[in-house]
């Protein structure tokens, strides 16, 4: 924290604490935003998290927004082996029926989702990200802010475990079998799961910025299509496609 300032203990008056103006890292802060990568392989599997080392990631995690009625947000930490493996069990139920619907001759999951899900129940801990609620089936703008009250936080999170040097991967995978893993894990009815973050601190993880097209191509000025300068337009896009080397 720039200014020799530190935070407030979570839950310490709010008042006392007032960022000062322009106090941040930007390229500290870029740098865990542009590197924050799923990390499924090059994990220290033998290495227990500490469960203060999440509860201070959540702590920044619950800084994002939230909606009317807002925190609804709950984390369920898996570490012990019996709900990881159901759980782990049920996203490999998962990742077997996607397959399946897949029409012959599609593309596969690439190999290393294959070996995270073979390897998720042996994970040190397994995040589950829930609401209290459910989404309004008939509105898109209430769904929009059911998601958007607690998905920010999921991010969060991911963001804040990278800067504590744990790795995670973004999966969504279990929740075709969202009743099972609720009825395992001892979730009532009327909560919603969201993202499953599957948990580790990283071992020779290699963090780079993925290839992404530029704000200048996705981004548009007052008019929608319109963009800035029309004439810088993908003229250094770089090439679409896999990664030439993995972070995961
Ligand atoms: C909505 C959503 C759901 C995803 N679900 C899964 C999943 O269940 N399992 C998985 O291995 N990857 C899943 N992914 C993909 C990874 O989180 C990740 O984005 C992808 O592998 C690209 O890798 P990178 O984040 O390192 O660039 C999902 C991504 C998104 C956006």
């Amino acid at each position: 924290m720039a200014g020799g300032t530190n935070p407030p203990e979570p839950g310490a008056e709010r008042a006392d604490f007032v960022a000062p103006d322009a106090a941040v890292d930007t390229e500290a802060v870029d740098w865990v935003l542009r590197t924050t990568r799923s990390v499924r392989r090059r994990i220290d599997w033998d290495r227990p998290v500490d469960p203060a080392l999440i509860e201070s990631a959540i702590d920044s995690a619950v800084q994002a927004p939230t909606g009317v009625g807002g925190e609804r947000w709950r984390f369920l930490v898996l570490t012990d082996p019996a709900p990881k493996a159901a759980v782990a069990g049920l996203y490999r139920k998962s990742l077997a029926a996607w397959r399946a619907a897949r029409p012959d001759g599609a593309d596969g999951p690439k190999a290393t989702v294959v070996t995270h899900a073979e390897r998720l129940g042996e994970m040190p801990a397994l995040i589950l990200v829930c609401s209290e609620g459910e989404p309004d089936p008939a509105s898109r703008a209430l769904q929009v802010a059911f998601f958007g009250s607690v998905l920010p936080a999921a991010w969060s999170l991911m963001l804040a475990l990278r800067a504590r040097g744990l790795g995670a991967t973004w999966t969504t995978l279990h929740l075709l079998q969202e009743q099972e893993a609720a009825r395992a894990l001892g979730i009532p009815d009327g909560v919603t799961q969201t993202v499953l973050l599957p948990v580790g601190h990283t071992l020779g993880a290699r963090l780079r910025p993925a290839v992404r097209r530029p704000a200048r191509e996705v981004t548009y000025w007052n008019r929608w299509g319109a963009l800035r300068d029309p004439t810088r337009a993908d003229s250094r896009t770089p090439p679409r496609g896999p990664r030439p080397d993995g972070a995961d």
